[in-house]
């Protein structure tokens, strides 16, 4: 009890000594918003901060030492420890960041393996086409990502002399798609830049580590961060510094379920450290010292300025949520909904069935990528309907009369933007073979082993699933329907089972190729 309350005493008076006022960005809100909301002036309490050289210090070697031990062995980690070529290490860690932007490091480890292999130079990287850049990103999502890295390394070749810039302020200024957080973990981890870097599992980290409630993502709190970022990381080994950070937040310091037990830092956690008061409060013993002692408990888990405070939490603690109270996230709009008819056309060739691929514009959602011809919905439609659109579709597409009743409904597919809710009605028809014809948009046809190394989208993969799966059952029900004494079947199977009739497609084995591997984007998600 004595130390608890010395320690009390403590921190009131290094709060009271150390108050900064940071000026809000906040203020530059109109006057009517602000107007007996808020205080006009809100300010920022160094309580949030970290004003202590010493526990500055105690915290860099507690997270470093634990981070020595506890570091996953990556392979931009490797190269960036062991690449003495300044040039090829910051082009290895670049290539690295934006891969990791968006995107779990299970799920990058495969992909940046094959392209550091394919191109090991931002020279070689230079030299490949967009299309051979879309073809390894496939499956990644959020497509804009390898072309922005294919761009800045066509800059780099022709305006910098092939040298990639030699500082954070450089890589920010030149390469495209890099903000300030790539910036900062490629200027911190390949050059060795005294900075910090801020990306998700960073501001998870602060956010509880100084006990920021405000709305993660508005500016007072991002410059906040920011600043103590800058303040905390070490001068000597600031890139791992960095990655430790984000190893923390990934491994200890997780969104849910938070392991507070085996955290290096946690006696610097004002987070842990509220939690612990509070359950130490909540605790008789405490009530009855307390009550005794007829004083009140000073409230030193708290920031004293808290009601003018632009960083303190924006609601009302929620017990349940412990240290889990942050970050607070802005909520999140909702997706858009969007229905897109889609068409598997199919054609024979020979023994191999090949399959008709449009290409998308190459600006915006899945640029220049190649999909199956598709339409948006904009309104309701009976499957009948839906029949009739993509067979007119189809037929002006390829200058040729289609029955529409050889249009078979598959299924629908469900597919995650990180944007869109999106749901593929998917059909499928076999034509005869129609002549090539010039069309305005880019089209092909690709057999199964060319579509293994086409640049196609997650959706596509998981549409091309559905109808193999849906080809299976169908040459299953065919069986059945041979077999007397068989005729109940599942619901899943009817939807099917239109397919098979009418001399549907012939059993197909795609699923090596189709496969929506295990290690697909985080979040499944693709976007511009
Ligand atoms: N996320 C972003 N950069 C990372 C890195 N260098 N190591 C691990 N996770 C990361």
């Amino acid at each position: 009890m004595s130390r608890l309350r010395s320690a009390m005493q403590r921190g009131k008076s290094v709060v009271l000594e150390n108050t900064e006022v940071i000026k809000s960005s906040n203020t530059k809100k109109s006057k009517a918003t602000v107007k007996e909301e808020e205080p006009s002036v809100l300010e920022s309490s160094s309580y949030h901060f970290f004003n202590d050289p010493s526990e500055i210090s105690a915290y860099r070697s507690q997270l470093l030492h634990w981070y020595d031990h506890n570091k996953r062995d990556l392979p931009w980690r490797t190269v960036a420890m062991t690449e003495p070529d300044v040039n090829i290490r910051t082009y290895a860690v670049w290539v690295s960041e934006i891969m990791l932007q968006q995107t779990q490091v299970a799920t990058v480890i495969d992909y940046y393996n094959r392209w550091m292999k394919r191109w090991p130079t931002v020279e070689k990287l230079a030299a490949a086409t967009l299309e051979e850049v879309n073809q390894m990103w496939a499956g990644l999502g959020y497509y804009s990502r390898g072309r922005r890295l294919h761009e800045g390394a066509k800059k780099v070749v022709s305006e910098l002399d092939g040298q990639m810039p030699r500082t954070t302020e450089g890589l920010l200024k030149l390469l495209p798609g890099v903000g300030r957080y790539t910036a900062g973990a490629i200027g911190s981890i390949a050059l060795g830049q005294v900075t910090g870097a801020v990306d998700g599992n960073v501001i998870r980290v602060l956010c509880r580590v100084r006990a920021i409630g405000a709305e993660s993502t508005g500016p007072s709190v991002t410059e906040a961060l920011w600043k103590i970022a800058d303040t905390l990381v070490d001068l000597e080994r600031p890139g791992d510094f960095n990655q430790a950070m984000m190893e923390l937040g990934a491994k200890v310091c997780t969104p849910k379920s938070p392991l507070c037990s085996q955290c290096p830092i946690q006696t610097n956690c004002h987070a842990f450290r509220k939690v612990s008061i509070k359950q130490e409060k909540d605790s008789k013993t405490l009530q009855k010292l307390t009550s005794k002692l007829n004083t009140s408990v000073p409230d030193i888990e708290n920031c004293l300025t808290a009601g003018s405070c632009n960083l303190c939490l924006s609601e009302d603690w929620d017990s349940q949520l412990g240290v889990q109270n942050y970050p607070r996230k802005p909520v999140k709009k909702p997706s858009r909904v969007e229905k897109t008819l889609t068409c598997i056309v199919q054609r024979q060739k020979g023994e191999e069935t090949e399959y008709l691929l449009t290409q998308r514009p190459s600006k915006g959602l899945l640029a220049g990528m190649w999909e199956l011809p598709s339409m948006i919905l904009d309104a309701e439609l009976s499957e009948n309907k839906q029949r009739g659109l993509l067979c007119t579709m189809m037929q002006r597409f390829l200058e040729t009369s289609l029955d529409r009743d050889s249009f078979q409904f598959v299924g629908e597919v469900v597919h995650i933007f990180s944007h869109i809710h999106q749901t593929y009605i998917v059909f499928s028809v076999c034509v005869s073979d129609c002549s090539e014809r010039e069309q305005e948009q880019k089209t092909c046809w690709l057999t199964k082993s060319d579509l293994q190394g086409a640049a196609v989208s997650t959706g596509l993969k998981k549409i091309m699933k559905l109808y193999e799966s849906s080809t299976k059952v169908n040459s299953r029900d065919i069986k059945r329907k041979l077999t007397p004494g068989k005729e109940k079947q599942s619901n899943k199977i009817k939807k099917f089972k239109d397919g098979a009739i009418n001399g549907g497609p012939k059993q197909l084995r795609l699923s090596q190729f189709f496969s929506t591997s295990k290690t697909e984007a985080k979040i499944d998600t693709q976007n511009t």
